[in-house]
């Protein structure tokens, strides 16, 4: 339990353990739950719970905390690291209210299987009292549901966005200490769930400006005390800006595709061009993600297998496709040993990129003398088109 101000409190858990969120995003840094309690003059409020696996840490947040009577459940979010306690509190507490929108309403009520007269349902701008504190629901669409929504405790300037602003980071400390960790965690987190919905963020971005916000308190990773801090690197994300580097994300076989990479690679630098190399095979998922939030390109490497791309690149396609990131172009090189739909493959993979497609170089067998000139004049593209971006 970890006090903010007078009558609020941080009684969530920090998951010190946890390495794969949704049995699909690694965690290196572990995660955390926070969750508040605001104790107001005459009732008391709990924003978000934790995941189900630490609902004892937050009861004996709660205890520490004097929590009392909880009067009302705030659920910014339905998916289950936020709600999942709800049922327990609401066993300890039968007298309090689930407080939310009716998105989210509706949610709880399928996945939790939460009665409908256990809900107050809200809706956006809408203000609760608790006495001396009040609480104001702000609805954010789309980061990362479509229920999801903040609330934002009007006395003390404190905005409760939930998984909005959140890094998954397991931390001791309170609020940001070590800016570069969190930024890194906040991006990762961002590029994962968020980078999708970019437009809709920057909605969200510009309908909290103008709230007077001295401290940002997500439900993942450490409190904001200079919340411009994130909130600016969330503008810098979701704007149309993209720098001068181009993901370079490969798989090879027995050393032709290899091949083709090192020399692209080369002539790229040569040129000035930023390059990231990531190995599918072994590569951190959520680290590409990362740089997908604001690299300018993307080379997709591949061999042939059973006619059609390698498995590990077809799931690079289809990453980048669901995570629709701000990207200008796309190529596809590789290699194959007697026939191939390698491309046409890949390409169906993207219906959702805006990315224009480069030309793309695909060879038979090892690379040689015209393949490579093949690879310089793609570079050569690439390098005209991040001088039109004016990024080198
Ligand atoms: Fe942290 Fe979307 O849950």
């Amino acid at each position: 339990m970890r006090q903010i101000k007078d009558d609020i409190f941080e009684v969530g858990a920090i998951d010190w353990d946890r390495r794969l969120f949704d049995e699909l995003i690694p965690l290196p840094d572990g995660t955390s739950y926070n969750a508040y309690l605001i104790k107001g003059s005459e009732k008391v409020a709990l924003i978000d719970t934790v995941d189900p696996s630490k609902v004892n840490v937050l009861f004996d947040n709660l205890q520490t905390a004097g929590a009392g009577k909880i009067d009302y459940v705030i659920c910014n979010h339905a998916e289950q690291d936020h709600s999942g306690s709800i049922g327990f509190v609401l066993e300890k507490h039968p007298c309090a209210k689930v407080v939310t929108n009716e998105k989210c309403k509706q949610m709880l009520m399928s996945l939790l299987k939460i009665e409908e007269q256990k809900f107050i349902t809200i809706e956006d701008g809408q203000e609760l009292s608790l006495g001396n504190k009040t609480l104001r629901f702000i609805f954010t669409p789309w980061v990362h549901w479509p229920e999801t929504m903040s609330t934002y405790l009007v006395e003390d300037k404190i905005l409760f966005p939930c998984d909005f602003f959140g890094s998954h980071l397991a931390a001791s400390e309170l609020y940001v200490k070590n800016k570069e960790l969190v930024i890194e965690g906040a991006k990762r987190y961002y590029a994962e769930i968020m980078m999708p919905f970019r437009g809709q963020i920057k909605s969200n971005l510009e309908k909290i400006k103008d709230l007077d916000i001295g401290i940002i308190a997500p439900s993942h990773g450490p409190l904001y005390d200079e919340p411009e801090f994130i909130i600016n690197a969330y503008k810098q994300w979701t704007s149309d800006d993209v720098v001068n580097k181009v993901i370079v994300a490969y798989v090879s076989m027995h050393g032709s595709t290899k091949k083709m990479v090192e020399h692209l690679t080369e002539t790229l630098m040569e040129k000035g061009v930023g390059v990231l190399q990531f190995n599918l095979v072994n590569a951190d998922i959520g680290k590409l993600a990362i740089e997908l939030v604001d690299s300018a390109g993307v080379v997709i490497a591949s061999p042939t297998v059973l006619t059609g791309a390698h498995p590990a690149a077809v799931y690079a396609a289809f990453l980048f496709n669901a995570l629709r990131p701000k990207t200008k172009y796309l190529a596809v090189i590789g290699s194959f040993g007697w026939s191939g739909r390698m491309l046409e493959q890949l390409k169906s993979l993207l219906p959702n990129t805006k990315a224009e497609l480069l030309a793309p170089v695909i060879i038979k067998g090892d690379p040689a003398g015209e393949d490579y000139k093949k690879l310089d004049e793609l570079a050569e593209t690439i390098k005209i088109k991040h001088r039109e971006y004016k990024i080198i």
